[in-house]
């Protein structure tokens, strides 16, 4: 794992910097995993964990009918980015500030959770799936992301440069070291099932996981 301390500082750089990628990143995640649920469902729970400036969030959000939106975050600088960045796309959101090992949020209470670029950072990944799978409704869907240590370098060297290009050395420095530190795909497989889903995907993209669950 690798730790990073989310100042207000280094919360502001993530955002500005990363802003130019959601286009890249989150846009296409959010249209992976919006073909997986019935969008077309009003009034939707959705819960996306570590939001960071919330641009997963949002972009999901827009693929749905009127969003019943929750993010959480380790941060509050975070959150309180991540609220700004709702209102101007027209959103509203509820905040839970804790850490991912302890959620302060119900059981059973959310139809979509979703966490992405988490899992590299945290001690303890299979507390972090069990929090997800307590606060998720029988039959809610669950998508996880992150970098998979079983990906070949060769596409992550090939984002580490773009990402020097478009943001700046510090960002493209600290997705290197994110990326090294990412979790075998498989084994987030394993500790998914062992945390009580009744149906998990593991499918390899990129240099990233992408785990698909239903509880
Ligand atoms: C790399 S950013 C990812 C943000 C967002 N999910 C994305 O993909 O753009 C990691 C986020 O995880 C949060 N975080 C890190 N460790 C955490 C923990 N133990 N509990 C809750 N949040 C945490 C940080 O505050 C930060 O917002």
């Amino acid at each position: 794992m690798i730790e990073y301390e989310w100042t207000q500082e280094l919360c502001e750089s993530y955002t500005n910097n990363i802003r130019p990628m959601i286009k890249h990143d989150h846009f296409n995640w959010a249209a992976k995993i919006v073909k997986q649920i019935n969008s077309s469902q009003e009034n939707l729970k959705y819960l996306d964990i570590a939001t960071g400036p919330g641009f997963l969030l949002v972009e999901v959000a827009k693929m749905l009918e009127k969003p019943v939106l929750f993010a959480h975050d380790g941060s509050k600088f975070m959150l309180n980015i991540a609220e700004k960045e709702a209102k101007n796309s027209g959103f509203e959101i509820q905040k839970f500030h804790s850490d991912a090992e302890k959620i302060n949020i119900e059981n059973n209470s959310m139809d979509i959770v979703t966490c992405k670029q988490l899992l590299h950072e945290v001690k303890s990944p299979e507390k972090i799936i069990s929090e997800i799978y307590r606060v998720c409704k029988p039959d809610g869907k669950v998508f996880i992301v992150d970098f998979d240590k079983n990906s070949s370098s060769i596409g992550a060297k090939l984002i580490k440069t773009f990402v020097k290009v478009n943001t700046n050395k510090q960002i493209a420095d600290n997705f290197w070291k994110s990326y090294k530190n990412g979790l075998d795909g498989k084994k987030v497989k394993q500790m998914t099932k062992d945390a009580g889903f009744s149906k998990v995907f593991y499918i390899k993209s990129g240099y990233n996981y992408f785990i698909l669950a239903k509880k």
